[in-house]
């Protein structure tokens, strides 16, 4: 009899193990909307490879770069519905879910990316990842893409050379008071369509980073890009509370580990592609650069700076504040 239930415990531990083997792995679908030649593209798919290296067979990450399964106006809420577990927004793109990341859309707050960085990784910064946990939304980190830099049928040297054109802007109040305060006309409309409203000319212009001007072809059909820097575009990387409260603990660390890693990785990329695509626009010969007099520089910045009062009570003053400080 003793025999008989050892036997059928053995059974049983075996089955169970068999079935813990055959398990389905926990699938990670990630989703962007950029070239997998940028920072946030080459990160998503380094995030992909340490998870299979580290927790291969347990945890599968899959990548679906170029608005492929969801543009940026629709991932955050398939992933509060669970069809999406990671998302990396610009943090133009959060303004349904927290206003003060409005902060980051601010134009001319951040001097360089240091100033940026510095500021993320503040007590203040980091307080932010974690803004949106009420609506359902954990931020995983920041990501870098750059400075970006306003592009355009006609050379913009200063703000009355914007007057009454149209400008492709990221679903943001602020972006849209930036170009209102040069007179131009701000719309609203997903990355997955700039291409096609610059080359038929339906819009006249945008504002992106080098890598995304690059990567994205806008540099073919728009004859000038001022070098701005006059704003930032980073993303917030996110994930549902759901999901990530779901995961085993030691699973969990091991997926953020690997997320540190890919994040340090692509801001790694960020910095070397900014100034590579910028030269590799330069000599394409399809697009010319103007960089700006300090002059014609402080025109922009005195007709776009009053645009930081309208956001201060929806940011706060004290998080403006920690950002300004960021520049010292
Ligand atoms: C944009 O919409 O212009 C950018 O946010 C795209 C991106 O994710 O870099």
């Amino acid at each position: 009899m003793r025999k008989l239930t050892a036997g059928l415990f053995a059974a049983a531990a075996m089955m169970t193990a068999t079935v813990a083997t055959a398990a389905e792995p926990i699938v990670i679908k990630f989703s962007h909307v950029v070239a997998e030649n940028t920072p946030k593209g080459q990160m998503a798919n380094k995030f992909r490879d340490l998870v299979a290296e580290r927790l291969g067979g347990k945890v599968t990450v899959e990548v679906y770069p170029s608005s492929q399964l969801y543009g940026d106006n629709k991932v955050l809420e398939a992933m509060l519905l669970g069809d999406v577990q990671i998302a990396a927004p610009s943090l133009s793109k959060f303004k349904k879910y927290t206003k003060k990341v409005q902060l980051f859309d601010l134009p001319f707050l951040f001097k360089n990316m240091e100033a940026a960085e510095k500021f993320q990784q503040s007590e203040a910064g980091q307080k932010l990842l974690g803004s949106m946990k009420r609506k359902g939304i954990v931020g995983l980190g920041y990501l870098h893409n750059g400075m970006k830099q306003i592009s355009a049928s006609k050379p913009l040297r200063v703000p009355a050379d914007a007057n009454g054109l149209k400008f492709r802007i990221m679903p943001s109040d602020v972006l849209s008071a930036q170009f209102e305060a040069v007179n131009a006309v701000p719309l609203k409309k997903p990355f997955s369509e700039v291409f096609t409203l610059l080359q038929t000319k339906a819009i006249d212009g945008q504002e992106n980073t080098w890598s995304n001007i690059y990567s994205k072809k806008f540099f073919e059909v728009q004859e000038y890009i001022t070098a701005s820097d006059h704003g930032l575009l980073d993303y917030l990387v996110v994930t549902s509370a759901e999901f990530w409260d779901g995961l085993p603990d030691d699973i969990r660390a091991e997926v953020k580990k690997a997320m540190d890693e890919s994040i340090a990785f692509g801001n790694k990329i960020a910095a070397e592609k900014d100034i590579n695509d910028r030269k590799a626009i330069e000599e394409s010969g399809r697009s010319t650069v103007i960089d700006l007099t300090d002059a014609e520089r402080q025109q922009w910045v005195e007709a776009m700076k009053p645009v930081w009062a309208k956001f201060e009570g929806d940011v706060g003053k004290d998080l403006l504040d920690a950002a300004i400080a960021a520049n010292n």
